[in-house]
Formats: structure tokens, sequence, C-alpha cells
């Protein structure tokens, strides 16, 4: 039985659940609508008339409901909405599972989701009969923030390709770095992570920029970038056909010339848990722009803004934020057209289908994020699926929230024989008889064994 019957997936429907599930074209496709859009924001309410959106937002939000709110009442359609897990069936134990089947069955032409949990999205997906937009999940990813970001940054500056952007804050738990810092590294950007202490970006999250657009990662020492690099553990993320020689003095002797965009965000402290003792908390205002390398810097921040950029920077023209969220309707009305099949974006080509088998499996092996939709409320009926990323050793990345994992053993399904991952046998086994263990223990306890 195929995958999408099993789960009552729509073949065909587009979801937007990571932004890796739109192509640099069509990202660039979407922008030149938004654009149209933009020119009369009124003008368009014959383009999607007679749909419903559900936006079911189960964390607090201000900018990503409202604006796709009114980018779907400027389109002409209509808005249920759901603002809080308690006024929804879910305080009374229902599954996301079970969510997706009522509200995309008839209720709503397309959902929006926030959700605490990471991975939440790609289960609404799954069940939904409409197309699923992932509004945040947990720290995951926002990949809708990002296409306003890109959106924005493309307006300033007339092109995406080749800038050069520093990520500042809470890279550990922002999902919209998570979403940006891919999109970035695509359209070939100099990125410099410049961290608050102790909340630096997931080795994961690089390591998969390494392996899928080929980016070079090197630590650096930003000690030459005063005001704004408040801790040390600086990441410099390069393309893999370098448009020019590194960007930071301290990095091959190179001096930094111009810096396109700072991105700021703020401190996650609600997904911040005890092993976070980091400080180094950044301001950012004018006096600490003055250089010339800042001059035609932008600044950006998905908002909300707490205290990490200071309020006098609100009138500098460089500040582009409240631009920023106000362009959140023109690019969620290209978006949400898009998705509805509404819009046809010039022969732009879909992101290639990754050829990684799944490993799905009820047994052995689970994810160890612990805020993984997969060990929360998905425990009752979600089994772990798994990116086989590397086979030998194997290297394993979770579908819901792309947690990476290295298991130690490899069981056969049916024989019961147990083999070291890293063992030449282990590989011939077909992935879908393959069940995985994280080491020797759980294999035993499970009814597995090398001698079987
Ligand atoms: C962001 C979010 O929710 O992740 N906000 C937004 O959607 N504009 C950023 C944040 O909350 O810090």
């Amino acid at each position: 039985m195929l995958v999408s019957q099993l789960l009552g997936m729509t073949p065909g429907k587009r979801d937007l659940i990571s932004i890796d599930d739109l192509s640099n074209e069509e990202i660039l496709g979407l922008f030149r609508y938004a654009e149209e859009f933009d020119g009369d924001l009124k003008a368009h309410a014959a383009t999607c008339p007679g749909t419903i959106l559900a936006t079911l937002f189960f964390e607090p939000s201000t900018r990503t409901r409202l604006s796709f709110e009114s980018a779907m009442l400027r389109l002409g359609g209509g808005v249920i909405s759901a603002t809080e897990g308690g006024t929804t069936s879910a305080a009374k134990g229902e599954s996301l599972a079970d969510t997706a089947r009522i509200v995309g069955g008839r209720y709503a032409d397309l959902i929006v989701l926030r959700h605490p949990d990471e991975g939440a999205a790609k289960v609404l997906a799954d069940y939904a009969e409409v197309p699923v937009i992932n509004g945040g999940d947990g720290g995951h990813e926002h990949p809708t923030q990002t296409l306003c970001d890109l959106y924005t940054l493309w307006k300033e500056k007339g092109h995406l390709s080749d800038l050069e952007v520093v990520l500042c804050g809470d890279l550990k738990h922002s999902r919209t770095i998570h979403s940006l810092i891919s999109a970035l590294a695509r359209f070939d950007a100099n990125i410099v992570c410049l961290p608050y202490e102790g909340f630096e970006i997931p080795s994961h999250v690089l390591e998969r920029l390494e392996r899928r657009w080929g980016s070079e990662i090197q630590r650096a020492d930003v000690g030459d970038l005063p005001g704004i690099s408040a801790g040390k553990d600086a990441v410099y993320v390069t393309p893999s056909r370098p448009h020019q020689q590194s960007l930071f003095t301290q990095l091959n002797a190179q001096v930094v010339q111009r810096i396109d965009a700072i991105y700021m965000t703020r401190s996650q402290r609600e997904r911040q848990g005890d092993d976070d003792k980091g400080d180094g908390y950044m301001s950012l205002g004018p006096t600490q722009l003055k250089e010339k390398r800042f001059k035609e810097t932008s600044i950006l921040h998905p908002l909300p803004r707490v205290d990490e950029i200071s309020y006098d920077m609100d009138r500098d023209r460089r500040a582009i934020y409240f631009r920023q969220a106000g362009n959140g309707v023109p690019i969620r009305m290209a978006l949400l057209a898009f998705l509805l099949g509404k819009l046809k974006l010039g022969g732009a080509k879909p992101p290639r289908a990754s050829k990684k088998p799944l490993y799905r499996s009820s047994h052995g092996l689970r994810c160890s994020h612990e805020v993984c939709i997969c060990n929360r409320e998905g425990r009752r009926y979600l089994i772990s699926e798994f990116e086989v990323i590397e086979e030998l050793p194997p290297l394993l990345a979770c579908a819901y929230c792309g947690t990476e994992e290295r298991p130690q053993f490899v069981g056969h399904r049916q024989s019961r024989k147990l083999h070291r991952a890293n063992a030449a046998e282990a590989t011939r086994i077909h992935v879908e008889n393959r069940v995985y263990f994280r080491d020797r223990t759980a294999a035993v306890a499970a009814g597995f064994g090398e001698g079987l």
C-alpha cells in the first residue's frame, strides 16, 4: 500500500512545511506576484472567492496569523480560526491527526498551523486533504517568515544572490533562523552567525547546509566587529562557489567591506530549558552601526522585538523591520493563491524530491528530541520515520523535526539477527526489513541478537 493511501494524503497537493519545499525559481516567482498584489492590495478580491482558510494557532501570534487572515480576505476568501489549543477539542485529548481530518476535510480549503511541537505541521499535512502551511512548529521551522524576509531583502537590495548577511541572537531556538539560513545558503549568501553565547545554531542545521547545498562552514573570530559581536563563537558559512574571499578580517586576512543585512532575533525564552545557561545579551542601535561598512546595512527582525534593538533605531533609514512585517500580507497572498492553484509561476520547477530512502518502523530507534511531535501526542499514533542520509555508518534524520541519529545496531525484522551498524552486512538488509537500535541493550530488550 502506498504511504499516501495509508495516511490519507492527497496526492498532488502542495504543502509548505519547510522552506526547502519551494525551489529558488518558485520563490522568485512568488515575489513577482507579491509585488503585483502590493501595487493595490484591494484590487484582488476576485482571485480566490468562496475559498476558506483555517488558521489553527496553538501558540501566540500577532503578525503571522493576522497577515494570513488579511491575505485571504484580500484575495476574496473567508477565514475560520482557532487561536488556542484550549478552545478546540485538543483540550479534550483529540489528536492533531483527527483535527486534520476534520478541518482539512470539508471545513476549509487550506490550513495554517502554529504549534509548539516540532514536526506538528508535517502531521497535519499527512492527514489533511487540503494544503497545509507551517506557521511555525516549535523551534523547528517558520518558512513563511523566511518568504517575508527574503522578499524584503529582494525589494531592498534588488537581488538575493551573493548577499552578506549577519544572523544574531538566539540562533539555537529561533525557527525563523533555521528556515532563513537554508534559503540564504541556497541563494549563495555569505552568512555570519553571531549567537548569544550559549545559543549557537544547532550543529545538525549547519551540517545539513554542508550536505545539501555544499556550504563551507568555518569557525570565525569576529572580534573585529565591535558592537555587534557579543559572543566569540561565531560561525561563518560560505557558498560552495564563493563569490569573494572571506568576509571577516580574521579569516584569510580579509577586511569586511560591506554588510548587506543584520537579522536580529529575540531570546526565545519559551523554548529555553535547564541546559540553556548562556547569556550574551545584545542591543543593537545606531551607535553600534557608525562604521562605513554598516552604511547600507539593512536591519531586519521577524518581531516581536523585546529589547535587542533599541527604540532609537526605529527612525534610522536602515531599520526595515516594520516594512518587513507589512510585506507579510502580499507575500502570503501570493503563497495562498499559488497553493490553491490560482497562480502559475511561469514554468518554475518544484524542488527535486529526495532520493534518500525512508525508514519507517514502530520498533527500535525513536527520535531523541523531546519536543518532537512523535514524542508528544504523536506517541499514540505516529511511528518513527527517518530519512536515511548515510548508509555506512548510518546517519538518520527524523522526518518530523530533522534531528539526526547515529544508531549503533541494526537488526533484520524477520530473522531478528543483529549487526553492528557499521558492518557491511547491515547495508545488505533492505530498508523495509531493517530495525535500527541506538545500542545493544535496546536491541536485546526487543528480542534481537547476534547469535540467532
Ligand atoms: C517569530 C516566531 O514566532 O517565530 N515571530 C513571527 O512569526 N513574526 C519570531 C519570534 O517569536 O521571536
